[in-house]
């Protein structure tokens, strides 16, 4: 009997949840099974294509002719009619770099290419590391505290909203227009929420459109301004659709997943306490730690492609149209390419050969900043917190998505300094 077709494997197909508790917990054992018994399989629950070794979904993230990422994140159902009457009011597409193919792709990619360029985020360590000390003062004399809510969550919302140009008192209202795009990929919330999600999703793009208009009357130095079209007098070679659609992609993209970087990469550190000493001792290592965190706790646990013709991906037969989640948690994990792939090791040779930034054309163009605001988060917390711990009394909370993975809360506690 083959691997395809074994008893096991289906049952195993059919426990495969990874919004079920245990899976969001800890999926890894689960995975370890699949890429032996099923590395490609369908899934009924989510009607996804489902790819779990590191040689297969680098194979779907080189061929973007045959895996296509144009409306990868559409939403499957058709939106209830309340949803879609109010949804009438924004584009009838939305239209972002992470979602097209070339050339569209590298047309806009070449703008997002000279908007987050490694001179322009190299010269706001400063103003990174400054925000990430305000945010510290606030709550150092407390002896306690929620990392995630307090810390994990303001720092890269914050930087966004400079980077992009828009006030830094908008941000509350972003992440949760934020939340409601997110809400409305899904469309399996309650439909009350979903219309007032579709309500904010508008609200969203009107926010952008206008700040957009601003601009083209009055630019400025900042990420927005280099997203100003062509036809509203700019420089992007891009439609006032893309540029919108973009620019709310952006905020989305450039917050939440370095919450998770933090918050998972921090989790995992104080769980070992040999390599938390060893940090702490030699800050020099955090560059690698970081890798290796987002090696083993991935903020995007996959990402989704359209299959364009009739396929073999890990000798599985896939037919047009399918659509596929490649899983970068479960690559990660792939024996194959990183020895005992369950040991947190900040030490690790390969860990920056990890799939949690995607890999060819679609390789995400925030990294260096997500890359300079872990270290700069980590460098500071490790200094100013002595005696940082995980609390006992009160559990870290991960959050239940099938896309990202990261904690909503991180208790801790550290020892008060004395006052300068
Ligand atoms: C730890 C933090 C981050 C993680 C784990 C992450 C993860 C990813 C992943 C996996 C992709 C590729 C998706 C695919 O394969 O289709 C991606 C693309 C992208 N990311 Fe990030 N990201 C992070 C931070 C950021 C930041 C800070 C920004 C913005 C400042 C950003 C903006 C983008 C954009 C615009 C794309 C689309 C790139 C393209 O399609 O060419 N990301 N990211």
């Amino acid at each position: 009997m083959t691997a395809q077709n074994s008893r096991s494997g289906d049952e195993l197909v059919a426990a495969f949840n990874p919004m079920a508790p245990d899976q969001v917990e800890n999926p890894f054992p689960m995975y370890v099974r699949l890429r032996q018994e099923r590395p490609v399989f369908y899934s009924a629950m989510f009607d996804l294509w489902v790819v779990t070794r590191y040689d297969d979904i680098s194979e779907v993230e080189k061929d973007t002719a045959r895996f296509s990422s144009v409306g990868a994140l559409d939403a499957r159902a058709e939106p209830h009619p309340e949803v879609r009457n109010i949804l009438k009011q924004a584009y009838p597409k939305f239209v972002s770099l992470v979602q097209s193919d070339p050339p569209d792709h590298t047309r806009i990619r070449a703008v997002f290419g000279r908007a987050l360029s490694p001179q322009r985020i190299a010269a706001m360590e400063p103003s990174i590391r400054a925000t990430a000390n305000g945010l510290i003062d606030g709550f150092v004399q407390d002896g306690f505290g929620d990392l995630v809510q307090q810390f994990a969550f303001a720092l890269p919302g914050f930087i966004i909203c400079d980077l992009l140009g828009v006030p830094r008192a908008d941000m509350q209202q972003l992440k949760g227009w934020s939340d409601d795009k997110t809400l409305l990929m899904s469309a399996t919330a309650p439909i009350e929420q979903q219309v007032e999600s579709a309500h904010g999703f508008v609200a969203m793009e009107r926010y952008f459109k206008e700040k957009l208009q601003e601009r083209s009357k009055k630019p400025r130095e900042d990420l927005l301004t280099l997203l100003v079209p062509q036809s509203m007098g700019g420089t992007a070679p891009m439609s006032e659709q893309e540029a919108v659609c973009n620019a709310m992609d952006l905020f989305s993209a450039g917050h939440e997943t370095t919450t998770s970087l933090i918050g998972g990469g921090m989790w995992l550190l104080l769980n070992s306490p040999e390599q938390l000493e060893a940090v702490k001792a030699d800050p020099s290592l955090i560059p690698n730690a970081l890798e290796e965190m987002l090696r083993k706790e991935p903020p995007v646990r996959g990402f989704f492609r359209q299959v364009t013709e009739d396929t073999t991906l890990g000798g599985v037969s896939i037919p047009k149209g399918a659509r596929l989640f490649i899983m970068y948690e479960s690559g990660n994990h792939d024996e194959t390419q990183f020895p005992d792939p369950d040991r947190f090791d900040i030490r690790r040779a390969e860990a920056k050969k990890h799939l949690a930034f995607g890999k060819g054309i679609h390789f995400c163009v925030g990294a260096p900043l997500a890359r300079l605001e872990g270290r700069i988060a980590f460098e500071q917390l490790l200094t100013r917190l002595p005696n940082l711990r995980l609390r006992e009394d009160e559990p870290a909370v991960r959050r239940p998505y099938l896309m990202l993975r990261g904690f909503d809360h991180l208790p801790v506690a550290w020892d008060v300094p004395a006052k300068k």
